[in-house]
């Protein structure tokens, strides 16, 4: 995920917006640069890399001044490459631009632009900001930045400067983070806190749709509309520690609460009048989809987890079969793929040994491979002949969280669009999926009320040696995951099982007092689950239930029961997993062990 920094005051700008940049370095990034206005020019250093390899530049070539901006980018529209590192600029360098975000009409304004002359030299969304800027400069950078703004649609964050006005930064906001620090004689702009805390404990936190114009003395907050906004600095009272983690202690509890956001970002610019519409992003024509005879899924760990409601998603919507299977095992089981098949790859960091070579086993059979990854240039995005990427921002956590969410969205996604391509769904029922998609950034929202519950929770289960967590369908997939995450943090032993399937084996294991999670939100089987419930109660299992809002069945037969905001049975997993997440989180706090680093993990498994 990006990060902006900007810098106006009396001291020199460079070695400030360096170590802002270092500051924001925890948020991946694949390139560096900086813009400073040196009393007559905008001066450019940029490159791909990081930010040693910026400073080493830098080294030879200062840029001296006191008005800049810095930016690490994680590549979106187009590879990591020094063209594409930000700022940039327009033809003649008098405006300079870093962003944060994506311009979903980028292409629209590329074209009007380029019709109109401009010529564009990156691949990026951004670079548009840049000549969008000059197209409609009128002499004013604050007029002009509103103007330009109002072209553009998705989420971004800029920071802008200009040759004309050297004693203005101008900041906007738009859905992505962006914070003003405010100092004594000097002004700062960051995508996050940690980046200006050295210098400041005073900060404004941008809302979307405002602007801040930063001078050295002064800053300015304004609608984009130029409406005036009042509002009090923060004291940040946060150590750097801390605030690197957003204020939250553990980087998991960050990541599971940006799943809102995440999920907005990772749903944007993929729906047009509501529908799905992937058309721009992947080249497979429907002719190439009716082809399509069966879909296989691969991935590893809580990837794979998300595979098998890809599949609950795909056969429902598509009819096509669909087989997920774990990469380790696909790869060397000489799996029945031809050219008709539709290899899906799920994998977060796009490194993942196992996946990469079960890609490449499929591509060697003859069949395309879509990848769904959350970085954009790894080695499974480079491959893969399809990609749909995740908008998750960098995961930290080992545990993964926000990255499972979202890669269930692209599932939802896909499958929707082949429906839509394929006619196998009424547009209608397609329309009603869109709309309960959108709702989700909300819903998420309103199921961390549960939190206080669960942690309560937690300290109940934390004493346990073991735990089983039963569901159907859709369910029972959540379940998968969630036991992971609890056997991954905590420690404890616990197994999912499908609630059916129960009484040929497991039921031996049920004992007294033994916690049992039992989702029951799937509609056209709750009864059966209710029944498999019985089996445990029965048994002396102490029954957590997890069920929607509006239920009030389950609790007549559990000992407590969670609830989550209501939504379509299809889409329940975004938000029952929540509550599982939290549930292994404060699990691994109560037991007292390393929730971002669990024992003998890794993030990324590029080893066999
Ligand atoms: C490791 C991580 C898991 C992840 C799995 C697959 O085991 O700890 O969180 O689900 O790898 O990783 P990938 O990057 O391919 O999604």
């Amino acid at each position: 995920m990006c990060g902006i920094v900007g810098y106006i005051g009396a001291k020199q700008a460079q070695q400030i917006l360096l170590e802002g940049l270092s500051k924001l370095e925890y948020r991946g990034y694949d390139s560096a640069g900086l813009a400073i206005y040196n009393g007559e020019v905008i001066q450019i250093e940029k490159t791909k890399g990081r930010l040693k390899d910026l400073a080493d530049r830098l080294s030879v070539s200062e840029l001296t001044g006191h008005i800049g901006i810095g930016h690490t980018r994680w590549a979106t529209h187009g590879k990591p490459s020094d063209q594409n590192a930000h700022p940039h600029t327009d033809p003649e360098t008098r405006f300079a631009v870093v962003h944060n975000g994506i311009i979903e009409n980028y292409m629209e304004l590329r074209e009007e632009l380029t019709a109109k002359g401009y010529h564009f030299v990156s691949e990026t969304d951004t670079e548009v900001i840049a000549k969008l800027l000059a197209d409609v400069d009128d002499g004013d950078l604050v007029s002009t930045v509103q103007k330009a703004v109002s072209h553009l649609t998705g989420a971004f964050a800029l920071g802008v400067i200009n040759q004309a006005e050297p004693d203005k930064l101008v900041a906007v906001r738009f859905a992505s983070p962006l914070v003003v620090g405010v100092g004594k004689g000097e002004n700062f702009i960051a995508s996050d806190i940690p980046a200006i805390l050295k210098y400041t404990r005073d900060v404004y936190v941008l809302e979307d749709g405002e602007m801040a114009v930063l001078t050295e003395d002064q800053v300015h907050l304004m609608k984009t509309d130029g409406t005036p906004v009042k509002r009090k600095t923060m004291r940040v009272t946060w150590d750097m520690e801390t605030a690197e983690k957003g204020g939250y202690d553990h980087f998991m509890l960050k990541e599971i609460h940006e799943q809102p956001q995440a999920i907005r970002d990772t749903l944007s610019g993929r729906l047009k009048d509501g529908l799905v519409d992937l058309s721009g992003e992947i080249s497979l024509l429907p002719q190439e989809i009716f082809q399509i005879d069966r879909i296989q899924i691969v991935a590893c760990g809580t990837a794979y987890h998300a595979g098998l409601i890809g599949k609950y998603v795909f056969e429902k919507f598509t009819r096509l079969p669909v087989e997920v299977e774990i990469a380790s095992e696909y790869r060397y089981r000489n799996p029945i793929i031809t050219d008709r098949t539709l290899v899906i790859v799920i994998s977060q960091s796009g490194e993942t040994a196992d996946t990469l070579a079960a890609l490449r086993e499929a591509q060697k059979s003859g069949a395309k491979v879509l990848a769904i990854t959350n970085v954009v240039g790894s080695s499974v995005a480079r491959e893969a002949n399809e990609v749909i990427t995740t908008w998750a921002g960098p995961e930290i956590a080992v545990a993964s969280t926000k990255a499972y969410t979202t890669q269930l969205i692209a599932l939802y996604l896909l499958a929707t669009y082949f429906a839509q391509v394929l006619g196998t769904k009424d547009e209608n029922e397609c329309r009603e999926v869109v709309k309960s998609l959108q709702q989700l950034p909300v819903q998420v929202e309103k199921t961390f009320d549960c939190e206080t519950e669960i942690k309560e929770l937690a300290s109940k289960i934390a004493d346990h040696e073991h735990l089983f967590y039963l569901g159907r369908g859709l369910d029972h997939a959540v379940a998968l995951e969630g036991s992971l995450k609890m056997k991954e943090l905590s420690y404890i032993h616990s197994e999912a099982y499908a609630a059916g399937e129960l009484k040929h084996g497991p039921l031996a294991l049920i004992e007294e007092g033994i916690p049992v999670i039992s989702l029951a939100t799937q509609e056209s089987i709750f009864e059966k689950m209710i029944s498999n419930i019985q089996e445990v109660k029965a048994r002396g299992a102490y029954v957590v239930g997890i069920a929607k809002e509006d239920n009030t069945e389950l609790q007549k037969t559990v000992d407590q029961v969670i609830y989550i905001p209501p939504i379509i049975d299809l889409l329940v997993p975004v938000l029952t997993v929540v509550p599982l997440q939290l549930l292994s989180y404060y699990t691994c706090l109560e037991r007292g062990f390393d929730v971002d680093k669990p024992r003998n993990l890794a993030k990324s498994v590029t080893v066999e």
